[in-house]
């Protein structure tokens, strides 16, 4: 399976060799996260492989698969920016064309760009490292890299609060899910200091 992900990456790729380098870079970053945590390094590796594969998909083929396979698609389509999509189509990517079932793997793609609250170790895994992995060089992902040396909650804090930053810099709508995340591991921060 993780070998035709590979080939199926490769060639969707082939004109985007900074999207297959970070995909990559999220996979390493994620299998060296699970042997800490003591994961399923082959769970990690394929939710890693597969978290962008609807990236380049356009909004509309985005919303029609949101819309075609999920009960909650209005609630989905109208609650994130389009930004966030690719995470919803990705899952049903998943499922669809690699028939996995595996929920840690489907709930990792579906929440890698902006987190939810109490994510699972997988799911958090995959979300710090899609924003931590070798090859982002912004000062707050390095920021975040560092700090998941020593706390992945933190790290994760960090990571949402600037994402969140960010969108709404852009003027962009910042999802409830987002600021809800915020807030759970402001909390989780907070006790761990007290
Ligand atoms: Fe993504
Ligand atoms: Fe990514």
């Amino acid at each position: 399976m993780i070998k035709t992900i590979i080939e199926d990456l490769e060639k969707t790729y082939q004109n985007k060799p900074k999207r297959l380098k970070h995909v990559f870079g999220v996979r390493d970053m994620a299998i060296k996260l699970g042997k800490i945590y003591n994961c399923d390094l082959s769970k990690l590796e394929t939710a890693a492989l597969l978290h962008d594969i609807t990236k380049y998909y356009t909004k509309e083929e985005n919303i029609k698969i949101i819309h075609d396979n999920y009960d909650n698609a209005l609630e989905i389509i109208q609650g994130y920016n389009e930004f966030i999509y690719h995470g919803f189509s990705g899952r049903v990517i998943a499922e669809t064309k690699y028939q996995i079932t595996d929920n840690d793997i489907l709930s990792s793609i579906e929440h890698h760009t902006i987190g939810k609250p109490n994510m699972t170790i997988y799911e958090k895994i995959i979300f710090i490292s899609d924003y931590t992995e070798e090859n982002r060089t912004y000062d707050n992902c390095i920021k975040a890299r560092k700090l998941l040396e020593k706390d992945i909650d933190l790290a994760v804090f960090t990571a949402i609060d600037d994402s969140i930053k960010f969108y709404e810099d852009l003027g962009d709508d910042v999802p409830k899910t987002a600021y809800e995340a915020r807030e759970y591991y402001k909390q989780i921060k907070e006790s761990n200091h007290d």
